[in-house]
Parts: structure tokens; sequence; C-alpha cells
């Protein structure tokens, strides 16, 4: 899939991906239970979910509006956009956002991930089959080793390839032209992302957790999509119930209307989302099961006492790369949660969220 790389549609789905976009080869710290199970029939459907233009991207008005004005302007020169990169949490749209910008600059788009990039000459065959003008999307990019990165550099600076050419005394470098290209990269997190790398980005965007009222608009235009009937009530409580995160919001729409379908009659309504939710474990916050209990090891077995990430992951048996990238950030976010100098402790507001009393003595 690397050789060439993949078009538009492939990049989207391949059978058996998930929504993750076809790569094989994603991260463990991706890996996150998002209570309902995905169904095949949910495959095919996340396609037609999925924006194509920055018109039917909803929310992230920033962004989107900085990046209209890179893809105007690019394109009034005649010349390619500048290298972009994404950084956010998983399921905010990185992906999604970087094959909108290839279809406004009317490009190809060539997909790989850090990790699948191996060796320089796995980034070189893809970097010279690049044709004037492509998007080529990294997707964790913050996994690229070392070499690779340092073959990336004059590519980006210089849209150059520098070739060691023999070994020994007689080795040389030769410098080949490629064609000029953008470099669309996607991080979870940039602070994993080395300096220069991150410094040949000509923009950096973050990403942000989505308000109710957005991600209600995205379950309101997904429904539709699926034809699904729902009431103002019944996408803001859905919405409310997604931790901030579209992929999540598509996901429990899904499963709300088989749970309308089959027990109600059909309509998604506040009640029937509230019921639904319930059924599925999906709490008042939009907390898992996971996330609940973390919320509990702090409070309830740390007695409300800092805790260090090691010993944290350890207890949930989490690696730390998924502590840090997946759940964290949504309950930091949500203030249940602080970061201190000496751990991770859990807040008033999470006491209040488990129905337990906060202990006066923190
Ligand atoms: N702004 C948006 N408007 C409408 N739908 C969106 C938006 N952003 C994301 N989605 C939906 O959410 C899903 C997840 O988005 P996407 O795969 O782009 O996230 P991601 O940030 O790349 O996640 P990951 O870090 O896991 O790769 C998409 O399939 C899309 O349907
Ligand atoms: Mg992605």
């Amino acid at each position: 899939m690397i050789n060439g790389g993949v078009e538009i549609e492939g990049l989207v789905f391949e059978a058996g991906s998930d929504d993750r976009d076809g790569f094989a080869e994603q991260a463990s710290v991706r890996e996150r239970s998002v209570a309902p199970e995905l169904t095949e029939d949910d495959l095919v459907l996340d396609r037609s979910l999925r924006p194509k233009r920055l018109g039917e991207y909803l929310g992230q008005t920033k962004i989107k509006e900085s990046l209209a004005i890179m893809i105007q302007a690019a394109q009034e020169r005649g010349d390619v956009a500048d290298h972009i990169l994404f950084s956010g949490p998983p399921g905010l749209g990185k992906t999604t956002l970087a094959t909108v910008v290839a279809n406004e600059l009317g490009a190809n788009i060539r997909a790989t991930s850090g990790p699948a990039i191996e060796r320089t000459g796995d980034l070189a065959a893809i970097l010279t089959n690049l044709e004037e003008g492509d998007v080529l999307f990294i997707d964790e990019i913050h996994r690229l080793n070392r070499m690779v990165e340092e073959v990336l550099y004059p590519a980006l600076e210089d849209f150059a390839l520098d070739i060691v050419v023999g070994k020994g005394p007689a080795a040389r470098s030769i410098r080949l032209d490629l064609p000029r290209f953008t470099l669309i990269g996607a991080t979870t997190r940039t602070g994993l992302l080395t300096g220069p790398l991150r410094d040949r980005f000509g923009v950096v965007f973050r990403l942000q957790y989505y308000t109710p009222e957005e991600l209600a608009d995205i379950v309101r235009r997904s429904a539709s999509i699926l034809d699904v009937g729902i009431e103002e009530d019944g996408a803001l409580e859905i919405a409310r119930r997604s931790r901030g995160t579209p992929r999540l919001a598509n996901r429990l729409l899904k499963r709300v209307r088989d749970w309308a379908q089959v027990r109600g009659n059909g309509v998604i309504d506040e009640d029937v989302a509230a019921q639904a939710l319930s059924f599925y474990e999906v709490d008042s916050l939009g907390l898992d099961a996971m996330d609940n209990r973390i919320l509990e090891l702090l409070s309830v077995q740390f007695g409300g006492r800092p805790v260090g990430l090691t010993t944290l992951a350890s207890a949930l048996s989490e690696s730390t790369d998924s502590l840090e990238d997946v759940y964290e950030p949504y309950l930091m976010q949500q203030g249940l949660i602080i970061r201190t100098p000496k751990g991770r402790q859990a807040t008033r507001r999470a006491y209040d969220h488990l129905g337990i009393p906060f202990p006066e003595s923190i």
C-alpha cells in the first residue's frame, strides 16, 4: 500500500480497519474500547459520513478559516501549499481534514504512516513516486525513525532527495530533484515530534475537543445521511455524551439508531437517546468503563492522593502512552483530574461524578 501511495477512497476504508483509515500498522495507543462495538455495516456507513469538503467539515472554525486562506493563496500563486501538521486526540478529524485539504486543492493524496516507513529506501520510493502538487499524508508522524526523518528534511525544505552512492572513501552524495508537494502530518501529540521536524511545517494546527453544540450539528448531519429521524434534543443528548469527539458521536448515533428502531418508534428524541446510551453504559458525561475506572482508582483506591503516571498505568494494565494520549486529555479538559508535579489527582468534580463524598482532608 505504500509504494505509489493510496488514493483518497482507498485511504479511507479498508476492510476490517474500522474507521481508522486503512492503516493496519496503527499504534496500539489508538485502541480504545468505545462502549458499543463497530459492525461491518458501520464501516460502509462511515465512508459516507466523512466530510469531503471544508463546507461539510463542522466545527474547528478558526482552523478551517486559516486553511481556506492558505489554500486560496497557494492556488492564486499557482504554488503548492505549505506543509501542514495536525495534532490532537484521536477521532477529532485529523485524517478527515487532510483529505479535505487535498480535495480543496484538487490534489491527489498519497497516504502512509510513520511506523509503516521503516527504511530510508521506503521513504525515497514514496517521494520519487509523487507527482507535482500531490499531498503526502503521513499519519502518526511522531513515530518516524530518525534516519527516515533526516531524509525527509531536504525533501520538505528544498524538494530534494540526497542519496549516498558507494561506500567508504568513495561514497558521495547526489541530490535528486523531487516534484513539489505538500506534506500533511498528523499526530496525537506534538510533544513527541522532534524539534527539527516540527520546524519544517509551515503551520501547526491543534484540533480542540468539539463543543456539544458543534457535535450536535455533526450528529444531525450524519443522521440525515443515514436517513434517521432525530430531534434537536436527541442530537444534543448524543453530543453531550460523545466526549467532544466526532468519531464517538457517529458511533453512538448508530447504536442509538439501532435501539430506537428495535425498542422505540425509530425516531431519536432526548428520552430515546438517554435510555439507549444508558443501555450501552455510556454515562452522562460520555465516560466509559475505562474512564470511570481511572476516576475510581484515583479517588477511592489511592484515596485522592497524587498518583504517578507509571503507577496509574500499571494499576490499569494500560500503557503510559495510551493513558496520556487517549484517556487523560478529555478527563483533564472536563476538570475531572488534574496533573500536579507529584502526579495525577482526582478533583472534587470526579467525586461528585462518582457520587462519593469528597474527602475534606485533601
Ligand atoms: N469536523 C467534522 N465534521 C464532521 N464529521 C467529522 C469531523 N471530524 C471528524 N468527523 C468524523 O469523525 C471520524 C473520525 O475522524 P478522523 O478519522 O479524521 O479522526 P483522526 O483525528 O484522524 O483520528 P485518529 O487520531 O484516531 O487517526 C470521521 O470518520 C468523520 O466521519
Ligand atoms: Mg486519523
